[in-house]
């Protein structure tokens, strides 16, 4: 796509309506690894595109990649008030995460350690699976400005930067999933919403790594 048939794919999503209509699986943009963003659409466009994308999470998710929405670049969003039982919370290292603005990030693991827990997507809606993720991760991004950054990331915050980072190159979680885990969001919740999935190892017959 060229340059203005980008703004004006973007335009057009943004005069849509809201909430915004989160792509599901199954269709091509989310399998395509995501453009560079390259300065496609102007900082006032991004800055809207931005902004929308943030807007679209309290209540919904902790993140969202513009190919969740229909766009082809490498652009993500992040922000999570972690509000979840203490019990939860320490289980699964989910400490709050600010807004985290990533265009084209990178993610390098930090270390071998790998946590396993139950996550979703806004693009599988429904279903719920075990993903065995980098405990700590590195993070090499720009933000809105085109100001570049690296830092690191730990427990959950970590967990949904590897989440968007994959969407970006066209990877969704149930790639990396434990498959026997696959539960529906109910069933989820009706038997396995505990701070670790240990019993859902046991009674689904998986390993947790
Ligand atoms: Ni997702």
């Amino acid at each position: 796509m060229t340059n203005s048939e980008l703004s004006a794919l973007v335009e057009s999503i943004l005069d849509g309506p809201r909430p915004l209509t989160v792509v599901q699986a199954g269709d091509p943009v989310l399998r395509t690894p995501a453009q560079p963003y390259d300065g496609h659409l102007g900082d006032s466009l991004l800055h809207r595109l931005l902004d929308a994308m943030r807007e679209h999470l309290p209540e919904v998710g902790v993140g969202l990649a513009a190919p969740q929405i229909g766009i082809p670049l490498s652009i993500a969003v992040i922000e999570d008030p972690a509000t979840v039982d203490p019990e939860i919370a320490d289980a699964r290292e989910r400490t709050p995460q600010q807004l985290l603005e990533l265009i084209n990030p990178v993610v390098t693991p930090s270390g071998d350690e790998l946590v396993t827990h139950y996550e979703g997507c806004l693009s599988v809606e429904g279903w719920t699976a075990v993903v065995a993720r980098h405990r700590t991760v590195r993070l090499d991004s720009s933000d809105r400005d085109g100001q570049p950054s690296t830092a690191e990331f730990t427990g959950w915050p970590a967990r949904i930067i590897q989440h968007e980072t994959d969407h970006l190159n066209g990877i969704l979680y149930v790639d990396r999933a434990e498959t026997r885990s696959l539960s529906t969001l109910d069933t989820y919740v009706r038997l396995w919403a505990e701070p670790t999935p240990r019993l859902a190892a046991e009674h689904l017959g998986f390993d947790l790594t």
